[in-house]
């Protein structure tokens, strides 16, 4: 076994708000670990203790909120603690790491929607997380109409400071991830999200298969 395949793999899930990220990481972790894998399943922003108490910060922020610049720079701090102390402790460990968000969530909301561009998004990572990818990126999509319908299931009009933006921001945001996904087509496996949740998730276990595949698993 060479120590590129006892490492774990690193798999973050993007796409808007509703689109099933939370449901198909928790169905992919148990198919991995039904595989023998060991799996961590986390989030972003959160994962650590720290990265936590910023998740606070930023969804639901103190006085006026926070301009575009100190919001990515949140973003990227909970993210630094969060490589630091969970995600690369557990891929050196030998772990599959299964997070809903990473970076992309940040070049596509705070670089794409909210204006900062890629390139101070890809130098805060640089600085925070020495520009850590995951080996794939699944990027979920569902048109927005079937959107609307689950955020209003789901929080009953009641949603976060970033989730509550305009229509035209999340629209940003949905256009951000595809041109990111679409310039990278060797990290990023787009998968349809509409339909229920077990024919999405036999979609991305196809997405998934050859990183599987590499593994001594
Ligand atoms: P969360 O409730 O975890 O997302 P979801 O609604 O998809 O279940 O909230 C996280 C929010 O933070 C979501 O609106 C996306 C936003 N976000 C950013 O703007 N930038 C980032 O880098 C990350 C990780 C999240």
């Amino acid at each position: 076994m060479s120590s590129d395949a006892k490492r774990g793999r690193f798999i973050a899930f993007e796409g808007g708000e509703g689109t099933g990220k939370s449901t198909q990481s928790a169905l992919l972790a148990k198919a991995l670990q039904d595989r023998r894998l060991e799996v961590e399943t986390t989030r972003e922003p959160g994962g650590t203790a720290g990265a936590e108490a910023i998740r606070k910060l930023l969804l639901h922020p103190p006085g006026k909120g926070w301009n575009a610049q100190s919001e990515a720079l949140l973003f990227a701090a909970a993210r630094a603690d969060h490589v630091a102390r969970l995600i690369v402790p557990a891929l050196d460990a030998g772990r599959w790491v299964v997070c809903d968000r990473f970076v992309d969530s940040s070049r596509a909301y705070q670089g794409g929607a909210g204006g900062l561009g890629d390139d101070a998004i890809q130098a805060l990572h640089a600085f925070g997380s020495h520009g850590m990818r995951p080996d794939l990126t699944i990027l979920l999509e569902v048109d927005e109409a079937r959107l609307a319908e689950r955020l209003s299931a789901r929080d009953g009009g009641q949603s976060d400071a970033i989730g509550g933006r305009s229509a035209a921001y999340h629209r940003k945001v949905a256009e951000s991830f595809r041109s990111l996904a679409d310039a990278d087509p060797k990290h990023f496996a787009i998968v349809d999200g509409m339909g229920d949740p077990a024919e999405v998730h036999a979609r991305i276990m196809t997405a998934i298969t050859p990183l599987i595949e590499g593994t001594d698993a």
